[in-house]
């Protein structure tokens, strides 16, 4: 169940030269905040998971956070937050991965997944795909069985895809530069 959202491509404005020169930024706000353009794009992530038994949905902070919970409501799932260093209360399990200067890390909840639990990860955009691949550590090691990654944007030619030749990778909105 694909639903074609390269009409919502209008909604996304580009910024050039942010965050530094050279590099072009796909803004999405300009598409979240057009009531039909957030729809559609709930939606289409709902068309394609629903039906696939999926029992959470985590989001990986920030960006995650706007589109994991309106998923995980439309797919009866739960929602679990994976967040940056020290902002989980409980005992946790952390990832470090590496950025373009220097490390970062994610951490989740030890008990936010039962072994056999079928997730899907959402985030906003796959560049290097360093962030989701991180993640992916996180579920695999608490027994997740990994029925999803989702993306809202895929920036192709970074080849971020290829770090997940065994998942279902899923991205609404492709750009090819
Ligand atoms: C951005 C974006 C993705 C990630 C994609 O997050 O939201 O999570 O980078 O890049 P990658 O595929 O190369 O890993 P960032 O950590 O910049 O911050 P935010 O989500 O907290 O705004
Ligand atoms: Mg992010």
């Amino acid at each position: 169940n694909l639903i074609n959202c390269e009409p919502l491509k209008s909604l996304v404005r580009t910024v050039p030269d942010f965050p530094k020169p050279g590099i072009l930024f796909y803004d999405i706000t300009t598409l979240l905040k057009d009531k039909t353009g957030f729809a559609q794009l709930i939606d289409a992530f709902a068309a394609y998971y629903i039906g696939k038994d999926i029992d959470l949905v985590l989001g990986i902070e920030a960006r995650g956070f706007i589109f994991g919970p309106a998923l995980a409501y439309r797919l009866n799932a739960g929602f679990v937050p994976v967040r940056k260093p020290k902002k989980l209360p409980a005992k946790t399990a952390r990832v470090s991965y590496d950025l373009e200067y220097g490390t970062d890390s994610l951490e989740i909840h030890l008990d936010a997944i039962q072994p056999g639990e079928r997730v899907v990860i959402v985030d906003d955009l796959l560049a290097t795909g360093g962030t989701m691949q991180a993640t992916v550590q996180l579920v695999r090691q608490m027994g997740g069985v990994i029925a999803g990654l989702g993306f809202a944007v895929e920036l192709d030619f970074l080849k971020g895809r290829a770090k997940f030749p065994e998942y279902d990778v899923l991205s609404l909105l492709h750009y090819d530069e």
